[in-house]
Parts: C-alpha cells; structure tokens; sequence
C-alpha cells in the first residue's frame, strides 16, 4: 500500500529527456502562441454576456481580474516547474517528481477531464459557430446534423441524430497535428493572429460605441434574480467573485504550454516564460474586451427573458449588431469559428503529451507513447484520442462540461501550488531558471483561490468531477499500479539513485 506514495527520481526524469523521441522544434514565440490559441476561444465571445447578467453587472472587468490573479499564482508556480523539468506531462509529472504516484495519478486522470473533456466542448462550440457562419450564406444544416441524440429528442423529434460539424472538426484538427508539430505551430501562429486580431477589433472598434452611463453603477447593489422560478443573487462584491468563477473557462489553456516542454528547443528558459506572456496578453485583452462589451450594452440588456432574449448567446457580436454595425458581427463570427481550431488543437495536443508522459511511466498502455520517428508525434495515441473526442463530442449535451473543464484545470492548478512548495522545501538546490518570488504567499494564495472557485462551481459538475475522480482511483488500483514501471523497477538505475537530484547549480 505505501508503495503508492512512491516518487519518480529526478535523475529519471532526465534519463526521460535524453530518450525522448519528440523533435524539439519549437521556440519562445511558438510557445507563447501555443498559450494564447489555446486560451483565447469561446469562453470570451460566450461567457461575457452571462458574467454581466447573471453576476457582476459592469464590474466583470473586475470579475476577470481576480480570476487572472487565480491563473497567474498557478501560472508562477507552473512555471517554476517547467524551469526544473521540461517534459511533457505538465502537472501529472511534476507531482510524479514530489508529492507520489498516486497523487500524480489523479492529477493525470482529472486533466482528462481539462483536455480531454476540453475538447468535446470546444468542439460542440465550434459547431454553433460554424451552424452561425453558414446563416450568413443563407445555409442552413438539419437539426439532426448538428444536435446530439439526447437534447434532439427532449425537443420532440425521433430518430437518428449527431452533432456532424463537432465530430468533423476533431478529425480535421487530428489530421493536422499528426503530420507534425512544426506544421501544427505553424497553423496555430495564423489562426492566433487572426483572432488577436479580432479581439483588438472589437476593443478598438467597441470603444466608439461605449455610453459611460452604462458603467454606472459600475458595481450594482446585491440583488435577487428569480428565472423560471429558480431565484439566485447577483451583483455587489459577491457577484464580482462569483463572476470569475463563472468566466473562468475562458483563461483553461495556458497551462496546455507545459505540455509542450518536450518538444520545445530551449524548455527551461522559454517555457516559463511563454506560460506567464500568454497569461498576461489573453488577461488584459479580456479586461479591455469586458469593459468595451458593458460599455456598449447595459448589462440587463443581456437578460435572455428581455428586449434582446439571444444576445447572452453571442454577447460580443450582438453588441455591435445592436449599435447598428452588423457587419462587425459577421467578422467576430468568422474570427470565433477560425479562433477556436486552434484552441482545439493545443487541447488535443496537450492530452495527447499528458498520455505519452503517463504511458512512458506504464500507468496507462505502451500504445499511448510510441512516437512516430517520422514526424516526431505520438500518431496512434492522436488518433485514438481523435476517435473517441470526436464520437463523444458527437453524441453528448454539453451543458455540464465547461464547468468540468474548469473542476479538472482548478485541481490542476492547486496541485501544482502545492507541488512546487514542496518540491522547493525538499530539493531546495535544484537550479531553476525561474523561481516564484515569496513562494509561500503565492502557493498559499493561489490554493485558497483555486478551491474556493471550485467550490463556485455548479453542483452537478463538482459532482460529476468527484464521481469522474473516483473512478480514477479504481482505474489505478486495478491496472496502474500493477502496470507501474517505478513499482516494478523498471526505471533500472534511475529508480536506485531515487534522490539524486537533476541538476545542481
Ligand atoms: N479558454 C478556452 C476558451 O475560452 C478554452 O475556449
């Protein structure tokens, strides 16, 4: 049993950089697009609407602001680690390294539920986008092509259904990202322009159709609003806080820059660095974009029982439709359905490096690290995890999943605080490139925040996402920790040398 706490030793970690058959092709710019694809998405074009009505009113500015705070503690501590061990498994191997397997474990199997789950819901996104971008053309897929079986027939229809778009675009990206990392970057750097690009639109072209008395209040009084019965409070202080947790989707992604580390050509140093640069753009571009939205609308205008009942669905393009710029509304679309490739890309990415980090360890099948020595990718682990997103992705309502996405990233997050606390209490000579100044504050900070957004999330997802976590447990004690190569001394020399530390300054 006390075998589960067992640690990977650092020296194996650098026995796994030198075998490492990943292509190091990536460098500091590459990586911090690789942030910004794949944190800028549907959160922002989506959740800003429900933010402003439904909790912060014109304060979600501020609502963004704390839950940036939240992102840039576990962003420091992120990066501290990355300095230390540039591989692919993000979270799941910096907490094999300190605080043991079957937290690593867990770690692991809850970022499933980030990346993964991530990717089911960016993909069911993209296909509202796309079912908007057709409208456009005066094109319009049957119902049965873009609703999953369950929501088809709770709205009276019979018969076969799937969501088509978000099942072909899991493929589409999968074919891309099996030809190679370089080429995927490549993608990403274009699609990252353009919806950067998009975002500053909406910023620069926004603030001409900003009425300032719609900023005040700028933080309503507390209030009660009653819908369909099921009354809750919005607003004052308590609504700003409540409103980081219920936008907190739209900053999921960062981290997915640590998951690169193994193919990145100078990890220690660009890592960090890329993790902290995306996180500080996406986070004041986001503040900009909140402040223009409220300025433009009055947040009860966002109200889905009012005068505009489908402007909380698309906030950011009704914005302008409403001030009479239609046309502004077309290229947010555009820019949205393009936009979100990418974040399904780097999410699929990330997963994929997450399983080859856990297969190499043998806490999950060999199949999922067998590197293609062509194009440098793991090509069977992508195309097993393109399957199943896509049938998923296809056939599931989605309505829980953000939150799911957002239980799996803020477990992540307030493991890796801890984690990098402990590791700097117990290997406090290990060079780091890059150290959190007054650790203990940050990783303190950053744990109280993560959990207490945790704690404000819906009910069903936390209860989903503990259900999720203890199957998990059961997945380990039945094949993992049989599979385990650290238990069974498959590590060879590295495991005897279990405290030899990686590299001392
Ligand atoms: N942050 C990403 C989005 O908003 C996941 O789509």
């Amino acid at each position: 049993m006390s075998k589960i706490w067992v640690k990977k030793p650092m020296s194996a970690y650098e026995a796994d950089i030198k075998k490492s058959e990943l292509k190091r092709v990536l460098g500091k710019w590459s990586l911090t697009a690789i942030g910004i694809g794949a944190i800028i998405g549907g959160g922002i074009f989506v959740l800003t609407g429900t933010g402003a009505y439904y909790n912060a009113g014109p304060a979600l500015a501020l609502s963004f602001v704390i839950a940036g705070i939240a992102c840039v503690f576990a962003a420091l501590c992120y990066a501290e680690f990355a300095s230390i061990l540039p591989v692919e498994g993000s979270a799941y191997a910096y907490a094999y390294g300190t605080v043991g397997e079957i937290f690593a474990w867990i770690i692991g199997w809850g970022l499933i539920l980030e990346y993964a789950m991530g990717s089911m819901t960016v993909a069911v996104s993209w296909s509202g986008y796309f079912a908007k971008l057709l409208k456009m053309f005066h094109l319009h897929l049957p119902d049965y092509l873009t609703t999953d079986p369950q929501t088809y027939i709770a709205a009276g229809n019979s018969g076969f259904s799937m969501n088509l778009p978000a099942f072909l675009i899991v493929l589409f990206v999968i074919s891309i990202l099996v030809r190679g990392t370089k080429g995927a970057a490549k993608a990403n750097n274009f699609i990252v322009v353009l919806k950067v690009s998009a975002i500053i639109f909406v910023i620069i072209a926004g603030a001409f159709f900003i009425n300032p008395e719609n900023w005040t209040p700028f933080i309503p009084e507390p209030t009660t609003i009653t819908e369909n019965g099921v009354s809750h409070s919005a607003y004052g202080l308590a609504g700003v806080v409540a409103g980081a947790s219920a936008i907190f989707f739209a900053y999921v992604g960062f981290d997915a820059v640590s998951t690169q580390a193994g193919e990145a050509i100078n990890p220690k140093k660009d890592v960090p660095f890329a993790i902290i640069a995306s996180l500080i753009i996406c986070t004041l571009l986001y503040i900009l974009v909140s402040l223009v939205l409220t300025g433009m609308m009055h947040y009860t205008d966002f109200n889905p029982l009012g005068k505009y009942p489908d402007a909380i669905k698309a906030p950011v393009a009704y914005a302008f439709d409403i001030a009479g710029q239609a046309w502004a509304g077309y290229i947010i679309t555009v820019a949205a359905t393009v936009g979100l490739i990418s974040v399904l890309m780097v999410m699929i990415m990330g997963q994929s490096r997450i399983f080859l980090g856990m297969s190499k360890d043998g806490l999950i099948p060999a199949t999922f690290s067998k590197v293609n020595p062509k194009t440098g990718v793991p090509t069977k682990n992508l195309l097993i995890l393109g399957v199943v997103i896509a049938v998923v992705a296809s056939l599931t309502p989605i309505n829980d999943l953000a939150h799911m996405t957002s239980f799996g990233t803020l477990f992540a997050f307030t493991m890796v605080c801890v984690a990098v606390w402990v590791l700097r209490v117990k290997e406090p000579n290990l060079q780091r490139n890059f150290k959190v100044p007054a650790l203990p504050v940050i990783a303190c900070l950053g744990i109280a925040i993560n959990v207490y957004l945790i704690f404000n999330l819906s009910k069903e997802a936390q209860m989903y996402s503990f259900g999720w976590l203890i199957i998990g447990f059961i997945v380990y004690f039945l094949y993992s920790k049989k599979h385990s190569k650290l238990q069974n001394g498959e590590l060879g020399e590295t495991f005897k040398a279990e405290q030899e530390p990686l590299e001392k300054p």
